[in-house]
């Protein structure tokens, strides 16, 4: 049986950072993101018992690398007795840079790996599946603002808004393509561990929560921007102070927030975000989106922008 599942990367505009159980891949506090419309990464399932092991292609070319996480995730999907499948995914933006593509492709995986395995689980259970691959994939399983919740011993996963109620636009300056060389999970770690801001994040991310929601259910950009980048500037802070020091940051990172503020001072309605990578995001009202793509374009150092609105969660293009 195979299926095929398209999903979208999301942006934390309240941020996942740390875990409270590593071996289940529990995050330490609860996020609220946005789910972008154009970026995708497409995943297709065949399951087939004349396999020997599982077999991936990523956008055409064989990755050896990224099996052993996903075929993990399979397991759980489908059961450990399963057949061998072949994995193919497709994505239309660079991968493992910052941009969340493993919560598009573990989001993606998950509903086409249920679906391709004839099952068809809820979305407590699909959520709390692509939440062990991958804590920000849970968030793409639905679409426009999206808040992730801790509960007892698991996740849970809700819609706060649709791209219909709050349209915003993201715009993405690229600073450098290549992958990141310290992944995002192992960075949580290092922070957990060393960083003397860890505990402080932990204890104050039920506020910053708090105020978010209000701001997205209220449309309340001002509010929002100024929680989004308060919470993003805790984010790194950890990380700078932690041992060794993660710094995802280039110039051309800092440059993009400077041109941010020259926006913002114009009154335009933006505000800017970053994830585990030097990319920066301006999320702004969509009527200000082009003079935000020109003015990050024309920063030095910025090598592509990408831009989306809001999109849609994880859905099933076809099964058979
Ligand atoms: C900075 O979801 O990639 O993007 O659960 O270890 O796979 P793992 O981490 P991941 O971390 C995302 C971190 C972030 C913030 C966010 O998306 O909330």
């Amino acid at each position: 049986m195979q299926a095929t599942a398209i999903a979208q990367p999301n942006i934390a505009l309240i941020k996942y950072w740390g875990k409270r159980d590593v071996a289940r891949n529990l995050p330490a506090v609860g996020s609220i993101s946005i789910t972008l419309c154009d970026l995708f990464t497409r995943m297709r399932v065949e399951f087939d018992a004349q396999l020997s092991a599982d077999e991936l292609t990523v956008n055409e070319m064989p990755d050896a690398g990224m099996l052993p996480r996903l075929s993990a995730c399979l397991d759980r999907v489908a059961g450990p007795r399963r057949s061998s499948a072949r994995i193919t995914s497709t994505c239309n933006f660079p991968i493992a840079a910052g941009l969340a593509s493993s919560a598009s492709s573990f989001a993606a995986l998950t509903v086409a790996g249920a679906a391709a395995s004839g099952r068809e689980p809820g979305v407590d259970e699909l959520a709390s599946l692509a939440g062990r691959a991958s804590g920000s994939a849970a968030r793409s399983l639905l679409g426009g603002f999206v808040e992730l919740s801790n509960s007892d011993d698991d996740i849970q996963v809700r819609e706060l808004l649709t791209p219909a109620d709050w349209p915003l636009a993201v715009v993405v300056a690229i600073t450098q393509p290549g992958p990141k060389r310290v992944g995002s999970t192992e960075a949580m770690e290092i922070s957990r561990k060393t960083s003397p801001f860890y505990t402080r994040w932990v204890d104050g991310q039920e506020q910053d929560l708090a105020t978010a929601r209000a701001a997205v259910l209220e449309r309340d950009f001002d509010r929002l921007s100024a929680i989004a980048e308060h919470n993003c500037l805790k984010m790194h802070s950890i990380m700078w102070a932690s041992r060794p020091p993660v710094v995802y940051w280039n110039a051309a990172t800092m440059r993009c927030l400077q041109t941010v503020r020259q926006l913002q001072g114009d009154g335009t309605p933006v505000f800017f975000t970053i994830d585990a990578g030097p990319q920066v995001k301006a999320v702004c009202l969509p009527e200000a989106a082009g003079r935000v793509e020109a003015a990050l374009r024309a920063t030095p150092g910025v090598v592509d922008i990408m831009s989306s609105g809001l999109g849609a969660g994880a859905r099933l293009e076809g099964v058979s």
